[in-house]
């Protein structure tokens, strides 16, 4: 595929899955791309992240009406939901499929991984734009501000996610443990995060408590990554100022923990920690690649896991890499999830994140290979929602908008 055909069936995707109009329930105009016009018809958080980005090589004022609809859900105390139910209408098939924690009926009571202060400083960097970049700063500090006091309690500078849907992995296999999984199917995992649900119930809206209570308590290394590269974007945005120096410290704070505490030399991987009492998860998935997204990597580190996981066969390197389980993983499930995702297929998101990663530690020659398979499956089997790492066959959602992340690999 040509670059000029790329971006316009991008075009076409992200275009065709735009959503603008008034809510009706707050009468704020909304401009935005959801994930998928069937499946996923709102605005998702890190999904609206990714489609910022991708416009960014097609229509920049799109990007800044996309990031400026997302913060335009922001809760007075900082908070930004991972699902905005802009249109209402669209819920009642929506919810009949899906559960979601809330505690109102126009957004989730969950958050999603912290990627948007970087997105917005990619979008300040390609426009220049200074009253975008200052609207959003006081949005963007009361976010982070708020993860870390509503969601590091034992003040580690890890952020902990109370749901696996949090981290936008939502049935990875790390998560079977401690959910308590008893069928290995998508009804196992709804019916054994009903309980999650039921348990938080009284408690919906309190994180603090809510983390206390211990039900579902992960210090997730994905999310961790990200939330240090939001930190450190948002210190860039925010340079020159007194706050710059604040987030700087707690990008080191959470880098430092991430490898003192997540980091197993043994393994040579990093584990998410479980509970409050931080119990390692010793299960590989993509997310314990994570890290390689920090310049910071101590090099030692970033050859292991470069050596050891990416590029073996036996685990990341299948022919249409990353997949999101390594192959060597008794549950690795490469076909069709129905539903059960993130158990094996190979996504774009993290692809586009660590393509980047690779290339900024020197692996030119990786990253342009795991760009040019990605670009394979979308011209095979178009923009679909995740891939099967032997074949390339598209599955999931159709027209599905991050995979146009290709458009900034
Ligand atoms: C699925 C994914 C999540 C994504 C959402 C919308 O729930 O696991 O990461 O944000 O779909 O695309």
């Amino acid at each position: 595929m040509q670059r000029t055909e790329l971006e316009e069936a991008a075009r076409t995707i992200l275009l065709g899955n735009l959503r603008r109009g008034v809510a009706d329930w707050n009468g704020k105009e909304f401009n935005f791309v959801c994930p998928s016009l069937t499946g996923y018809p709102f605005q998702w958080f890190w999904d609206s992240c990714f489609h910022a980005i991708a416009l960014l090589h097609l229509d920049q004022e799109q990007a800044k009406a996309e990031m400026r609809t997302l913060m335009s859900g922001a809760l007075p105390d900082g908070f930004i939901p991972h699902i905005i139910f802009w249109e209402m209408e669209k819920q009642p098939d929506f919810l009949s499929r899906n559960i979601v924690g809330r505690t109102s009926e126009f957004y989730s009571a969950t958050m999603q991984p912290p990627i948007i202060a970087y997105t917005v400083e990619r979008i300040y960097q390609a426009t220049g734009d200074e009253e975008f970049r200052a609207a959003a700063l006081p949005v963007l500090t009361a976010f982070y501000r708020w993860l870390r006091l509503n969601r590091d309690p034992d003040n580690d500078g890890l952020i902990a996610v109370i749901q696996p849907e949090e981290a936008g992995t939502d049935c990875s296999p790390k998560y079977d443990e401690a959910l308590g999984l008893e069928e290995l199917s998508n009804q196992g995992f709804i019916a054994a995060l009903s309980k999650v649900y039921a348990a938080y119930e009284p408690m919906r809206g309190d994180d603090r408590r809510i983390l206390a209570a211990d039900i579902f308590h992960f210090e997730d290394v994905l999310v961790n990554s990200i939330y240090a590269m939001g930190l450190r974007s948002l210190a860039r945005l925010l340079a020159g100022s007194d706050e710059a120096a604040e987030f700087e410290r707690e990008a080191d704070k959470t880098r430092d923990a991430l490898l003192s505490k997540c980091w197993d030399e043994e393994a040579g991987a990093f584990f998410d920690l479980s509970g409050v009492a931080e119990t390692p998860v010793k299960v590989v998935s993509i997310s314990s690649l994570m890290p390689l997204i920090l310049d910071d990597l101590p090099r030692p580190i970033v050859e292991r896991l470069v050596d050891k996981w990416v590029t073996s066969p036996d685990h990341f390197w299948t022919p249409y890499p990353l997949p999101s389980v390594p192959a060597s993983d008794p549950k690795f499930m490469p076909g069709n999830p129905r539903g059960f995702i993130w158990r094996g297929p190979s996504w774009i998101n993290t692809n586009w994140f660590l393509s980047h990663a690779l290339r900024r530690h020197g692996y030119a020659e990786l990253a342009d290979t795991i760009v040019s398979k990605s670009q394979e499956c979308i011209a095979k089997s178009g923009f679909r929602e995740y891939y099967h790492p032997y074949t390339a066959e598209g599955l999931g959602a159709r027209d599905f908008g991050w995979s146009s992340l290709i458009l900034d690999m």
